[in-house]
């Protein structure tokens, strides 16, 4: 990584502005998923070891520029400190002279948490009136909120104009595993595309195309491809409006010489319900009131290979519904080849994570990724605002 990190910084006596991606499922203050929580801890553990003092920020959920109860932090200060072991102060401001008085304050390895950076209607629209009071709460800003990287922000982006800036520990994995990967991949060299659309995804598999050696694709924009082919889909979810676009990466694909692997065979159900009826059939020969709801048993077999013969894996987006379980076992055949294959197998995107962790693999691949959007604009070969901010080394 060209950029520096936590690791090139003399910390003791230092004030550590952190701006962490906290955005967790969170009801009536109970926390669902703390993955990302956890994945912050060995930073602000690192900063509190090395004798700085730590600020923490972050944003949690879509406010809209005002104070929305449910949408506090202390609830996850609360969870932090259990996780850290020691006192988390959360205050109710955002920034401003309450949190000034509270950051100077801090002793060396004492911890304060900031009010959700989205109840301030600066902190989107990365005015540099707010960069400029976050700034002025420390003595260098630290970003290892990876999931918000994509975002243009003044706690992600602005605040970086005003103090040394750094990457925290999960930032630097998070862009070793998958920025590091895509530029000097072990070949093969193969992806996983899955997911319900081809227009979310249609940057990424442009951008891949040309990095790849096999790109394979499930989930519903399958179908939009096979219908690009022209197999009838009967009543199965294709886009196509999309249809131009999915035979432009087919003809690149030819052109390049990259694999493009399609099903060839799929469950179909006659509703889109987990007690349907299903049954198996080839891409060909999908008969009008039934519609493709996963890949099917033969496509699991000729993907399942391709990942045992990969060096290097990369998988974004379920292979089918797997949120039920008649039709989770395209999503769980290839969950289960990333665990058993020796190759540096990455997860990214928030649907591939938690079908992993639903099957209990999680632990088995080389690197989870605890991004969404900002693993897919990193897939796409973006630049993301909040890795450009900080300092070359
Ligand atoms: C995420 O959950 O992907 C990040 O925290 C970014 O959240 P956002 O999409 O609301 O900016």
């Amino acid at each position: 990584m060209n950029k520096k990190s936590i690791r090139d910084i003399q910390w003791p006596g230092k004030r550590a502005v952190v701006r962490v991606d906290f955005n967790v499922p969170i009801e009536h203050g109970v926390i669902g998923d703390d993955t990302r929580i956890r994945s912050a801890v060995p930073t602000i553990q690192y900063l509190v070891d090395h004798g700085a003092s730590v600020v923490l920020m972050s944003h949690l959920g879509r406010p809209k520029n005002t104070v929305v109860e449910s949408l506090r932090l202390k609830p996850i200060a609360t969870h932090l400190a259990e996780l850290l072991k020691q006192p988390v102060t959360a205050i109710p401001d955002v920034a401003g002279p309450n949190a000034l008085s509270a950051a100077k304050a801090l002793s060396a390895g004492q911890i304060l948490m900031l009010e959700n950076t989205r109840f301030d209607a600066r902190e989107e629209a990365n005015d540099p009136s707010l960069a400029k009071e976050y700034a002025a709460l420390g003595d260098v800003y630290v970003n290892d909120a990876f999931g918000a990287a994509h975002r243009a922000h003044a706690s992600t982006a602005g605040i970086a104009a005003y103090l040394p800036a750094v990457a925290g520990l999960l930032m630097e994995r998070e862009l070793e595993a998958l920025a590091g990967t895509l530029a000097n991949p072990e070949r093969p060299f193969i992806t996983i595309i899955g997911g319900a659309k081809i227009s979310d995804k249609i940057g990424v598999i442009e951008n891949l195309l040309s990095k790849v050696d096999a790109l394979l694709i499930g989930g519903g924009m399958a179908n939009t491809f096979l219908l690009a082919q022209g197999y009838a889909m009967g009543d199965s979810l294709v886009e196509t409006a999309s249809l131009d676009l999915a035979k432009r990466m087919i003809d690149l694909a030819a052109a390049r010489g990259t694999k493009l692997l399609l099903p060839t065979d799929a469950v179909v159900a006659d509703a889109f319900s987990p007690t349907a009826n299903t049954m198996v059939v080839a891409v060909t020969d999908v008969k009008p009131g039934w519609r493709i709801l996963d890949i099917g048993p033969a496509t699991r077999a000729v993907y399942a290979a391709q990942v045992a013969a990969a060096k290097t894996v990369i998988w974004n987006g379920p292979m089918g519904v797997f949120e039920m379980p008649a039709f989770a076992e395209g999503t769980r055949a290839v969950a289960q080849a990333l665990a058993d294959s020796s190759a540096k197998s990455i997860v990214g995107g928030g649907d591939s994570v938690a079908a992993i962790e639903q099957m209990g693999l999680a632990e088995r691949v080389s690197h989870i990724s605890t991004g969404g959007g900002a693993s897919l604009e990193l897939l796409e070969g973006r630049v993301l605002p909040g890795v450009d901010a900080l300092n070359n080394r």
